[in-house]
């Protein structure tokens, strides 16, 4: 495999997962923030995590020293431009996405493959900015990235087989189970996922029980590792708006609508866990 070094465009939520998982699975990786403050709160996000692992005996302290001395931090994408591989975990903003790949597409050699880690702007329209979108694909990563073992690759019609064949052997080294999808809003997870957290609202919505109730429900019924309001707060409630909106423009379809509980909240700055309150308080 040619991908030994890894750029990663943003250190929130996702992206400092990614560049954890990277960086434990041997791979050098730089990531970019817009700032030092940002970076250095991502950064310390992984030290965390890593710090917990050593607490728990599950990496020694060398190893945690290890995977931080593989991860370099900055503030400017010219020093991504040495990248085998550039994945983009910024907002879910079609400009902003598109505005980045066209800097980055000035800046990396022709071979560097571009991943984009959307929960549903479709590829091809990230891809179409640049002069490389058969070198384009998606890598769609999910929340806790080290722990949840799903990457979901997403194939653009331009996506070449060789970029693909890349794309999955990577997810693999990253211990992950990858599967394809097309090209399409909200993939394969969010696409069946987003209406049955909406529904979950909707129930809460109709008083038909406590969201702990409609939790702990899902949970032991179903054997979820999380109900779905809780899950919801985890996911962050702007980000399922955010989605749905997308989803509910590519397919008209009434469940794609995002209830107004959820709208209400959103326009209320309760966001979730991030914002210390959602559904639940935190
Ligand atoms: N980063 C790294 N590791 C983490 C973590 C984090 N943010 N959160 C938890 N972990 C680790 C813990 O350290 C622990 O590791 P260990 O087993 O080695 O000790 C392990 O995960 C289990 O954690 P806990 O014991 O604290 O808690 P749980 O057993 O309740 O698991 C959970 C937490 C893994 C988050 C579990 O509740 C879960 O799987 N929830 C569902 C998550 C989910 O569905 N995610 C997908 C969201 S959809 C999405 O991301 C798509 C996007 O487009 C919207």
């Amino acid at each position: 495999m040619g991908i030994r070094k890894v750029g990663v465009v943003g250190c929130g939520l996702m992206g400092s997962g990614i560049v954890q998982t990277a960086a434990q699975c041997g791979f050098e990786v730089k990531v970019r923030e817009v700032s030092q403050e940002l970076l250095a709160k991502g950064l310390s996000k992984i030290e965390g995590v890593l710090s917990g692992a050593v607490k728990k005996e599950k990496m020694t302290a060398q190893e945690k020293d290890a995977v931080m001395a593989r991860i370099s931090g900055t503030t400017r994408v010219e020093d991504l431009a040495d990248c085998d591989l550039v994945i983009e975990a910024v907002n879910e903003n079609v400009e902003l996405k598109q505005d980045l790949w066209r800097r980055l597409d000035g800046l990396c050699p022709p071979t560097t493959i571009f991943a984009s880690n959307t929960s549903s702007i479709p590829i091809r329209v990230q891809a179409e900015v640049t002069s490389r979108s058969d070198r384009f694909i998606g890598l769609h990563f999910f929340n806790p990235v080290p722990v949840m073992k799903l990457v979901e690759v997403i194939r653009a019609q331009t996506t070449s087989d060789a970029t693909y064949n890349e794309a999955m052997e990577f997810s693999k080294t990253l211990g992950k189970t990858p599967v394809t999808c097309i090209d399409t809003a909200g993939f394969i997870v969010n696409r069946l996922l987003v209406p049955y957290l909406f529904d979950a609202v909707r129930a809460l919505e109709a008083g038909i029980a406590t969201p702990e109730d409609i939790d702990t429900g899902m949970k032991l019924g179903c054997g979820h590792p999380m109900g779905p309001l809780t899950l919801l707060d985890f996911v962050g409630l702007d980000t399922a708006l955010a989605i749905s909106h997308i989803l509910y423009d590519a397919f008209g379809l009434p469940h794609y609508k995002a209830p107004k509980l959820l709208e209400k909240l959103v326009a209320e700055g309760k966001l979730g866990r991030k914002s210390g309150e959602g559904v639940y308080k935190y």
